[in-house]
């Protein structure tokens, strides 16, 4: 049967066109960024809606990059990003365009543990483990800025990252550890 002229094909390639034009400015936009992730440079399309976490755990596969709370609370997708300790949940990948980025697979070098991967391990540092990568990447940027810290000053580092297991003793302890590791390199 011929297709009969109206409303519906007429209509459809507008809607259509109107839902590209709508994406193309829209949270599904996609844009081009260039991020350089643990000394290796990636270029990737992106929606503008994309938060960085799961771009990262998503789109390059770097799955130790956790996901607690999606609301900015638990700390566990901390990173760093231009040496700042940042939280990615709290990000577009767009605004990472640009940026040096290291997540906690970029601690260890050469198959060695970095001293706050050893000291936690050591000291027990963790329990189910799923706050460990962002408490890792909040002590590793808080011990860059003060190698010689106060149990207190460790303390309020990582009050914005939150732990479900330890009670917290033992990963103030695996700091403090870390830092005379650090401090003796
Ligand atoms: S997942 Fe980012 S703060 Fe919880
Ligand atoms: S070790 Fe389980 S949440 Fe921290």
């Amino acid at each position: 049967m011929p297709a009969r002229k109206g409303k519906r094909t007429t209509r459809a390639p507008r809607r259509a066109a109107a839902h590209q034009a709508a994406e193309a400015v829209g949270p599904a936009a996609r844009h081009r960024i260039r991020v350089t992730v643990n000394g290796r440079p990636y270029e990737a399309e992106v929606e503008a809606r994309t938060l960085l976490v799961y771009f990262l755990r998503d789109g390059l596969g770097l799955t130790g990059t956790h996901v607690g709370c999606d609301t900015t609370s638990c700390g566990a997708c901390t990173i760093l990003l231009n040496g700042e300790a940042v939280k990615s949940c709290t990000m577009f990948a767009v605004q990472a365009d640009g940026a040096e980025i290291m997540t906690v697979e970029g601690l260890a070098k050469d198959g060695e543990l970095h001293p706050v991967q050893k000291a936690f391990w050591e000291h027990h540092g963790l329990q189910c483990g799923f706050c460990t990568p962002g408490m890792l990447m909040t002590a590793y940027a808080f011990l860059q800025e003060n190698p010689h810290p106060s149990e207190e000053e460790i303390r309020i580092a990582i009050s914005g990252n939150l732990c479900r297991c330890t009670g917290y003793m033992n990963i103030v302890k695996a700091i403090q550890h870390a830092a005379q590791e650090m401090a003796a390199r």
